[in-house]
């Protein structure tokens, strides 16, 4: 993790308990100098504070807003579509294979989740699928549960852990989560979906490209407002993990799946896609994903 993003600094969390830290001022903004980022020192000195610890609320209602327009980005490369088309597959496998419903889609890491309310709004994935959201930011649940009463979606959101819900997912999904991850807790994250007896998933991240830097700066310049989110989505962009390193570490967690990229490319040309998909199908279902995918199975990329 070269340059952490300001969200990486300025909410912390016990790991035990999950209970929420208070965080130094002073610390995060003198870690941003020192790291020679003056303008996410900046953001972080505007924050409100009290006895230079920062105010949770204000926090919590500038990570709000900034997820907000994260939404952006996905309603302009169609994410909630891509996500899914995916799903329809996978479904249609587990049902042709016998797997028993109800099927749990869940979103790790869902935010204000537009991806789930994207994907309840448009339906079709039948009565036998659950939509839920985990995310441990409470603001950010909160928002996503009263923006789905108000479009009146079937899908909750629940502020967990996402690999630690009373009933385990079927298939987990995510969207610019695997960057916040330092690589060598990748291997970790990837042995929990074993663990938890999940039977796919799917998890969205931005892809490393030699136009990432221009155009990431462009769109976030243009599109945000929030300088935090200016900021951090200009460095997610820039520290996303290579399909060939997140590959590698769901082989070293050693959970059984069939891995493989999703979707890197724009159609047949040889121009990288803004987000890629790093995605692992138990082994046994494989061929009923393929044969559910039909000519979109020609975007899996087979780990090989
Ligand atoms: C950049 S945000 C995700 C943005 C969101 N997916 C979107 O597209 O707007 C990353 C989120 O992942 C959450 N997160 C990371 N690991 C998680 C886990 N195991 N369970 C639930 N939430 C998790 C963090 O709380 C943080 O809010």
């Amino acid at each position: 993790m070269d340059l952490p993003e300001i969200s990486d600094l300025i909410v912390q969390f016990d790991p035990q308990t999950g209970q929420r830290l208070p965080v130094v001022q002073a610390e995060v903004v003198e870690r941003f100098l020192s790291l020679g980022s003056k303008q996410a020192a900046r953001v972080v000195a505007g924050i409100p504070s009290k006895n230079g610890l920062l105010l949770e609320d204000a926090v919590d209602a500038m990570l709000l807003r900034s997820h907000i327009e994260m939404q952006r980005l996905s309603e302009e490369f169609a994410h909630g579509s891509r996500v899914r088309e995916v799903l329809l597959d996978l479904l249609a496998a587990f049902r042709v294979s016998g797997i028993p419903s109800p099927y749990r889609v869940v979103d790790l890491g869902c935010g204000t989740g537009f991806v789930l309310r994207w994907i309840a709004a448009h339906g079709g994935l039948g009565d036998d699928v659950e939509l839920i959201g985990a995310d441990f930011n409470t603001t950010l649940i909160d928002a996503a549960n009263r923006f789905a009463r108000l479009e009146q979606l079937k899908v909750r959101f629940t502020a967990a852990n996402a690999f630690a819900l009373p009933e385990a997912a079927t298939i987990l999904v995510s969207t610019g989560v695997l960057h916040h991850f330092a690589a060598s807790s990748l291997a970790a994250f990837f042995a929990e979906h074993g663990r938890v007896g999940t039977l796919a998933f799917a998890h969205w991240d931005f892809q490393p490209s030699p136009l990432v830097p221009f155009g990431s700066w462009l769109f976030h310049v243009s599109r945000f407002r929030e300088p935090l989110a200016r900021h951090d989505g200009i460095r997610s962009a820039l520290r996303a993990y290579t399909a060939q390193t997140l590959l590698q570490a769901a082989r070293d967690s050693q959970a059984e799946f069939s891995l493989g990229v999703y979707n890197p490319l724009l159609g047949q040309l040889p121009i990288k896609r803004v987000f890629h998909a790093v995605m692992g199908v138990r082994p046994n279902l494989m061929p009923a994903f393929a044969s559910a995918s039909g000519q979109r199975f020609s975007r899996w990329h087979a780990w090989s």
